[in-house]
This record gives structure tokens, C-alpha cells and sequence, in this order.
């Protein structure tokens, strides 16, 4: 082994300190201080060094941030310090009745303030730092016992591997919330949608999914994020005053390296708490994450301490939640909706609720195993959850008030589209159909096909897919293309315009290009982003068939089991069939030359957009599908990481955020003139 000599040993130190610090001014600061290319430059010298010289890789290293292999399994871990849970408040009332029980515990407590801070919808996690290095990251579990999940926090950006202290001490432990961010929450239900997986109810349940990926390759892609809240310190650090406040262990926090929530107040009275709280009741919705409620705590420690603890929570403190978007209501029936990937989704359905500011009359039950565990009978009273953004769904059965006569409902052993039995493989949780000529897969797959963000055709509805299906005109998507306005006519409430109207549309559809195509596909795993990802790198159909797994799995951000499925698929004759009618149609099975970017000419790479408003020609998938081809990134969210805000008319709220921050505009035209550009 060649050894280092003293200048390359410095220059290692010297890039992970530049790299270490580029990190937190752009991670946990939000004030990105190096160019993106710089960085990534530092970074592959960094590797090289590394790889040329191993002994100088250690564990703090930029570079260590996702484990070698896979963990088979998490070992548990006791808590050196058990994680306490927090009581809750449901209006201001319990609050105020709150701060009468502790004041009766401390009456000559005086010049008290409280810390307000947001409470994340995420995960709770603890990290220990043994002489300032990252040695474990660990779940709440019970609260004494937990998991030893260190490999997947390491690739939280957020957290330091080192802490930035000069003398750090033996042992110190910082807790906080582990959480994902709502548009990789979105993401990944997307994905799980495609692979017919059951989506997660909501981000708490991703990030503890995510947090337990034994893959920490995996994990590193889905962007998990962590606010600091709590420092566990010994009485003496050197070089550092001990805080004295939860006021200033955030801001310790933050200068030790972590990612403190900005949106924090300190309030001299529960008036100040409930402003506050008020505030951030409708601002919440505008958060790139989730919050259920306000955290809040007695700011100065040594009251803290007088307070101690209940059997489960710190009696310092109080969590107040936003109304419950939960409501109890009658199972009438469940019904069971097969989707394109012949995955039985059981849906109940109950006298209408008012939840989250809507009217829901319908709510999933998952799957299978999520039915057993719930255990629903007919006529069973339950409770139901819908937040913002989340798919409504049944949380709890109350057996209490289930009537006498009340049958258990069970998943059916057929098919109700087809009436084929059913298969449950042994290592899911879903039920699935498999008969291939199930008329509720083929609808499911003609919905995708003609759905906006595949091949978009206009007017084709559910009523009229489930005619062509039930009079046998359609018996796959290349069907489509040879309905005539004749055949169309013999349809219920079928008239001639739109009889027209429908076959100019479907022909119209000939034109959208390759990757919207291989989207429509509906091959299992390939969403749109990885459609775009794919059709980048093989810009012909028959590239992409004719490749090897292995060559699917070279394409950058597609995995082993993508490029597996998309093989898989190719080998199927009744594909190969479908891909040469769809050919005979003349839908575009290969990129147009002039959309074939060449390498490195990336207008947008490593910028990231927000859409707002409507666009005077482009639908908002087009405009994301142009800006990901010219390598930028599309996000809901305005936040000071946004490079370009693209305004339509009607713009709302979006265009006052990002007047605020002084993101940069673009106008349609702008948009297409920069996408146009090479450099
Ligand atoms: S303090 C003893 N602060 O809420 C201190 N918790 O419902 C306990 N949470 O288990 C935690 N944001 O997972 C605290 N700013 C915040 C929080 C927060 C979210 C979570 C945490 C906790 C749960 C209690």
C-alpha cells in the first residue's frame, strides 16, 4: 500500500473541512455558500484520495455516509437516557390547566418563559456522540429499549458525523425528530402505488419505514431530514458555557452542526403560546413537512429539573395539538377495488363526515393484513383520519359499540371484476388478481394510459372506458387506436360531437413522446420520473427491450429491482405484441432527435423550480417533464433552496412566498428560452 506523505495527509483534512462546511452552510443553515460543481469536485478528490490511500478514511468522512452493504438485521439497544413521550393539550383550556399543575408544584417559580416550538410529524430519534464522533443512532422504541439504526442515520445530511466542538467531551446525546420531507412523502407512495404496494398512510409512518430499511443505500435516496430539539450534556464541557435555557441549547444545537427548526418562539406568557399557536395554524399547509401541533416547553433548565418526570412524560412540558382530523362514523359496507396491478384494495363506506375541510364518505382499509389487524366487523362504529394531504383511511374500530349481530368482514377468495380466485403470496400483505384478462386490471391499465401525466388523452373518462371494456371493444391500449366514431355512436349517452371529439383526441395522443409512452406502459416500478430517467438513456424502444439487466441497472438512479421488472416485461410475447401494434399505430416509441440532450448540455442541472398557476401552453406535467429532461429538479414548495419560481395566471400564495424570499421568476416563454439554452 503506497503510503501518504504529509501534504496529502493535510489535503485530506483540508477537503473534508471544506466539504464539511459547505454541508452546513447549505443543509442546516440554508445558505448555500459553495457551488454545487465545486463541491462535487472536492468531493470525487476527496474519493480518489481515499481510495488511493485507505488508511486515511475515517469514520467522519463525507464519504462514509452510506454503509458498504446491506444490515441483515437491527440489533436493540437501551437508552443510556430513556426517551420520554409528551403529554397532550386539545385546546387552550388544557394548556392553561396544564400550567395550573406545575405552577401548584413550583408556586415560587417567577420570571418564567416558555420555548414554543413546531411538533414534527416524524420519528423520534436519539444520537450519541463519544468524543465528537457519531457512534449510534438509535429509535424511541419503547422509550428504554430501542433499535440500533446507526448505518441509516448516517445518511441524514442534517446530522453530523463529527461535531464541531474543539474539545468535545466523552459523551453527549442529541434528540430530535427524524422526518420526510412531504414531496418525497408523495414520492414514495407514487411509487409503492406502481408497484402495487399500499401506500403509507402518512409521513410519521414513511420515516419509521424508511428509518428501518435495512438498506442504507435506500434509505440515502429518500432525503430523510432531522430537527434537533434536545441536548443531553455532562455538567462540565470545556470551551463552552452550558446552557442554562432550551433557548440556548437550540442555538447550541445548531453551532454543534444539527438542524435546529427556525420556526421556534420564546414566549413570556400562554398568550404568546396561543398567538403562536393560532399563527402556524394555517401556515403549517405551506411547510415542505408535516406538523400536528406545537411543543411547549418551561425554557429554563433548573425549573425543569424540579419538575422531573411522570411515569411517561416531562412534566415541563406539553405538546398542543391541532384539532384531530379524525371522526367517528358507521361502516355501511366495504367494498373491494381491484387496481391495474390486480392489487384488491378494501375500501369502507360510511354515512359522510366533515374531516380536514371535506366531506368523506369512503376510506381505505389497505389491505389484508392491515383488515385482520383491525378486525371490522359490519356495522362496526369507527374511526376515520384524513390530514390535508393524506388519503382518508380507517385508524381504529371501536368494539365497544359494535351491535350484537355484526358479521366480521372478510376479504373475498375471488376476484369481484373477474371472479378468478384470488392469490395472497406468503411474503405480502396485499391480495392480488392474476388473471391477465381481468376487465378491472384492463381498466385500470386504459386509466393509467390515458391519464395526464401519460398520454393525457382528453374526455376518455371512467364511464366510457368501462363500455369499451363491458362491449368488448377494447382488449388493450393499442385498441384504442382503432375506434372508429361509428363504434363510438352504439355507446350509451354517446352523441356525435363527442364521439369526434374523442377519436381526435385519442389519435392526438399519437404524438406525445417516448417516455409519456413508456410511463403509460404501467410497467411495475417505472413511475414517471423513472420513465423520463429511462427513455433519457434509451431514447428507442427497442434499445430499452433489448437491453440486459444489468445495462437497465448502469442508468443512474435506477435499482436492481426496476431494471429487473422493466426486463421482465420485454420478455413477455403479449408486450411484444402490444409494443408492435402500438408501433403500427405510430405512437412515438423513440425520442425525437431534437429532445435527445446531449451529455452535459443541462441547462437547469442542479436547479431547483417550483410551478405556480397555470401556464399559457404547457400542462404542469409537460413543463416538469421538460425541466427534469434538462436536469433540473420540481418541488411543491417555495423555500429559500428554490432557484426559479415558473408563474402561471392565478398564481397564489407560492408567488407572495417567493416575493418574499426574492426567488427569481420566470414567465413560460423565459422557461422555454432557458430550457433552449446550452449552457
Ligand atoms: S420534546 C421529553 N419537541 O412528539 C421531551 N418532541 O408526542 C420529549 N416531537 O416523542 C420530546 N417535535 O417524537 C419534542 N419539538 C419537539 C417535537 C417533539 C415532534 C415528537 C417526539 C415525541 C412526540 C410526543
Amino acid at each position: 500500500m503506497t503510503t501518504a506523505t504529509l501534504a496529502i495527509q493535510q489535503r485530506v483534512i483540508e477537503l473534508r473541512r471544506l466539504l464539511q462546511q459547505a454541508s452546513y452552510a447549505y443543509y442546516v443553515l440554508d445558505a448555500p455558500e459553495m457551488d454545487d460543481a465545486v463541491y462535487d469536485r472536492l468531493y470525487r478528490d476527496l474519493q480518489e484520495l481515499e481510495t488511493e490511500y485507505p488508511d486515511l478514511v475515517t469514520p467522519d468522512s463525507p464519504t462514509q455516509r452510506i454503509g458498504e452493504r446491506p444490515a441483515d438485521q437491527f440489533t436493540s439497544v437501551r437508552h443510556h437516557i430513556p426517551l420520554y413521550s409528551l403529554e397532550n393539550a386539545f385546546n387552550l383550556q388544557e394548556l392553561a390547566s396544564w400550567q395550573d399543575r406545575w405552577r401548584r408544584l413550583a408556586p415560587e417559580a417567577a420570571d418564567v418563559d416558555y420555548v414554543t416550538e413546531l411538533k414534527i410529524d416524524g420519528s423520534a430519534i436519539a444520537l450519541t456522540y463519544d468524543h465528537g464522533l457519531l457512534v449510534r443512532g438509535a429509535t424511541r422504541g419503547d422509550g428504554v429499549t430501542g433499535e440500533d439504526i446507526t448505518q441509516n442515520i448516517r445518511t441524514i445530511r442534517t446530522i453530523p458525523l463529527r461535531l464541531n466542538l474543539e474539545q468535545p467531551p466523552a459523551r453527549l446525546e442529541v434528540r430530535g425528530e427524524a422526518f420526510l420531507p412531504l414531496d418525497v412523502f408523495r414520492q414514495i407512495n407514487e411509487e409503492r402505488q406502481t408497484k402495487g404496494e399500499a401506500a403509507f398512510a402518512n409521513p410519521r409512518n414513511a420515516a419509521a419505514g424508511t428509518l428501518r430499511q435495512l438498506d442504507s443505500a435506500v434509505v440515502a435516496q429518500r432525503r430523510l431530514d432531522f430537527f434537533a430539539y434536545t441536548l443531553h450534556l455532562p455538567d462540565e464541557v470545556a470551551g463552552i458555557d452550558a446552557p442554562a435555557t432550551q433557548w440556548q441549547a437550540l442555538e447550541l444545537l445548531q453551532n454543534l452542526g444539527f438542524r435546529v427548526n427556525p420556526n421556534r418562539l420564546l414566549c413570556p406568557s400562554l398568550a404568546d403560546v396561543a398567538a403562536y399557536f393560532e399563527q402556524w395554524d394555517t401556515a403549517r399547509l405551506d411547510l415542505p413537512y408535516m406538523t400536528d401541533g406545537v411543543v411547549v416547553k418551561l425554557n429554563h433548565f433548573d425549573l425543569q429539573q424540579q419538575l422531573g418526570f411522570t411515569q411517561k412524560f416531562p412534566r415541563w412540558a406539553i405538546a398542543l395539538k391541532y384539532p384531530a382530523e379524525e371522526a367517528p362514523t358507521r361502516v355501511e359496507r366495504v367494498v373491494v377495488q381491484v387496481g391495474r396491478t390486480g392489487a384488491l384494495t378494501p375500501v369502507a363506506e360510511f354515512s359522510p363526515v366533515q374531516l380536514a375541510g371535506t366531506t368523506v364518505s369512503r376510506a381505505t382499509l389497505h389491505n389484508s393484513d392491515r383488515l385482520t389487524e383491525l378486525d371490522l366487523h359490519l356495522g362496526d362504529t369507527v374511526i376515520v383520519r384524513k390530514a390535508g394531504e393524506i388519503i382518508p383511511e380507517v385508524v381504529r374500530v371501536m368494539p365497544d359499540l359494535r351491535p350484537a349481530d355484526a358479521q366480521r368482514y372478510e376479504m373475498p377468495t375471488h376476484c369481484p371484476a373477474c371472479g378468478e380466485p384470488v392469490v395472497r403470496p406468503a411474503d405480502e400483505a396485499v391480495t392480488r388478481c392474476i388473471n391477465t384478462s381481468c376487465p378491472a386490471i384492463l381498466r385500470g391499465s386504459i386509466s393509467h394510459w390515458a391519464s395526464r401525466a401519460a398520454l393525457d388523452i382528453n374526455g376518455l373518462g371512467e364511464k366510457w372506458v368501462e363500455q369499451f371494456i363491458d362491449r368488448h371493444l377494447v382488449q388493450s391500449v393499442a385498441d384504442l387506436y382503432d375506434l372508429t366514431v361509428e363504434q363510438l355512436l352504439t355507446l350509451d349517452r354517446m352523441g356525435p360531437t363527442s364521439a369526434q371529439k374523442l377519436v381526435g383526441a385519442i389519435a392526438q395522443s399519437k404524438q406525445q413522446p417516448w417516455p409519456r409512452v413508456l410511463y403509460g406502459l404501467g410497467i411495475r416500478h417505472v413511475g414517471s420520473v423513472n420513465a423520463q430517467t429511462l427513455s433519457s438513456q434509451f431514447a428507442k424502444v427497442d434499445d430499452l427491450g433489448a437491453a440486459e439487466p444489468e445495462a437497465i441497472a448502469a442508468v443512474y438512479g435506477i435499482g436492481a429491482e426496476i431494471a429487473q421488472s422493466v426486463y421482465a416485461w420485454f420478455r413477455v410475447p403479449a408486450n411484444q405484441v402490444l409494443i408492435d401494434r402500438l408501433r403500427q399505430a405510430g405512437l412515438q416509441l423513440a425520442l425525437d432527435p431534437d429532445q435527445v440532450q446531449p451529455q452535459g448540455a443541462q441547462p437547469l442541472a442542479g436547479k431547483t423550480l417550483v410551478i405556480t398557476g397555470t401556464l399559457p401552453s404547457l400542462s404542469r406535467e409537460d413543463a416538469k417533464a421538460k425541466i427534469q429532461a434538462a436536469g433540473g429538479k420540481v418541488t411543491g414548495t417555495v423555500s429559500s433552496k428554490t432557484d426559479y419560481l415558473v408563474v402561471g395566471s392565478d398564481a397564489g400564495s407560492k408567488l407572495e412566498k417567493a416575493q418574499t424570499l426574492g426567488v427569481a421568476q420566470l414567465s413560460e416563454t423565459q422557461l422555454l428560452d432557458l430550457l433552449s439554452s446550452s449552457n
